[in-house]
């Protein structure tokens, strides 16, 4: 039998990893808000794996749904050949849960491949080739969606990348005249993330819809974040007054489960018919995945998890007044402490650690630390998680002593 130590020089020597110190934890289970490690120490979850387990770790209706799909048919065909009830109940559901015209969905594995879609059907809708995004913008790391993002020390060594790329500062209406055309898409995340949970501003999103329409270019939300009810309803766009052409979804959407998709109308979804297989994937659409994904949507939906999340907000901004955190970002179960410093971020999210918290960075924020839990965690976890959070600040006040 292998020891942890052995299982950390393997997982050095085998699995690539793209940052020098992993956080390295070695798991042995997970449930609900917790996860254990094999040494049995129980962590209490406050990153969701990236936001990306809404309903808690092997929710049982999720973990069912994807037994009783693996046990019927697991693979059986390409994308959209033939009819998996899984998959078109998934689709069916959403045009069920979105506003007019966004009724169609084309399910694929992870919300960068949703943006690489999207940006394949604004081209081919429009005709045009400009894309437009925002300053600071994250939407993923291939190479289409890294075109987009907008960090140019994280980019530069992947260069050339995707042409006819132009930013925008994310909430200046001036800049919207920039848009015009030209453009075939103008692509945002609703809220952004890796720029340190940045809420747009009261009628942004309405001015760029309106620029949109002036200049026949297409709006593309990602909601690959907030999405599947992180920030109090199931889209964030829903808060803003603004329906976009492309919605473009993923981490939470299946409860932790690889999955992403891009919902738009029926009639841009069909210009991907031409070419024929304008665009195609082996493993879009999987049954058990869509399974999970269906499952997840249902309990959202019969629940009061979506709402409660502006309470659990309520809750821990109340418990977390602290002089060491200059402010806190973001909405709902999506939310970023901005400590004063990046040494205070580092600490608490390396000290938390070892006290049976997990917290982590985002991306391009090096003050912030994340709070994006599950969904589902309760009042007395948000008290445990939180009653640490400062007992580690006050301990950092003291200079490292308790
Ligand atoms: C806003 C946003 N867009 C795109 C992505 C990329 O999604 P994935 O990591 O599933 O490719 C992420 C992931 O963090 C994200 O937060």
């Amino acid at each position: 039998m292998s020891t942890s130590k052995d299982k950390t020089s393997d997982f050095r020597a085998y699995q690539s990893q793209t940052t020098p110190h992993p956080l390295g934890l070695e798991i042995s289970h997970a449930s609900g808000s917790y996860i254990y490690d094999v040494q049995g120490r129980d962590y209490l979850d406050f990153v969701a794996g990236v936001s990306a387990v809404s309903l808690g770790h092997s929710h049982p209706e999720v973990v069912a749904a994807v037994k009783q799909q693996a046990d019927k048919y697991m693979h059986v065909m390409v994308y959209g050949e033939f009819i998996q009830s899984p998959a078109l109940d998934l689709c069916k559901a959403l045009a069920g849960a979105l506003p007019y015209p966004l009724q169609t969905t084309y399910l694929v594995n992870s919300g960068t491949e949703a943006m690489e879609g999207a940006i394949k059907l604004a081209r081919r809708v429009t005709g045009r080739s400009e894309l437009i995004s925002a300053r600071n913008a994250y939407h993923g790391n291939t190479i289409g969606s890294l075109s987009l993002t907008d960090f140019e020390a994280r980019k530069a060594p992947f260069r050339p990348l995707l042409p006819d790329i132009r930013h925008i500062e994310f909430n200046n209406t001036q800049s919207l005249e920039t848009i015009s055309s030209k453009t075939a898409a103008v692509i945002l995340e609703t809220i952004q993330g890796g720029a340190g949970f940045i809420l747009p501003e009261a009628d942004y999103l309405q001015q760029v819809r309106r620029r949109c329409d002036e200049t026949g270019a297409l709006l593309v939300l990602d909601e690959i974040q907030p999405g599947f009810g992180r920030t109090g309803t199931l889209f964030a766009f829903e808060q803003f007054n603004c329906i976009p052409d492309i919605l473009v979804m993923g981490k939470g959407m299946a409860s932790g489960l690889p999955i992403g998709a891009f919902t738009a109308s029926r009639t841009h979804m069909d210009t991907l018919q031409d070419p024929k297989l304008g665009h195609i994937t082996t493993f879009g659409g999987n049954p058990v995945i869509a399974a999970a994904a269906l499952a997840t949507l249902k309990v959202l939906q019969k629940t009061h998890l979506i709402p409660d999340t502006l309470k659990k907000e309520s809750l821990i901004r109340s418990y977390l007044v602290h002089p060491a955190i200059s402010e806190i970002r973001g909405r709902g179960l999506m939310l970023a402490l901005i400590m004063e410093s990046a040494a205070i971020a580092d600490y608490l999210v390396l000290e938390a650690q070892k006290e049976g918290l997990l917290l982590f960075w985002l991306l391009f924020e090096p003050r912030a630390v994340r709070i994006s839990p599950p969904l589902t965690l309760s009042e007395a976890e948000i008290k445990q998680g939180c009653t640490l959070i400062l007992r580690l600040l006050q301990r950092y006040e003291n200079g490292g002593v308790n």
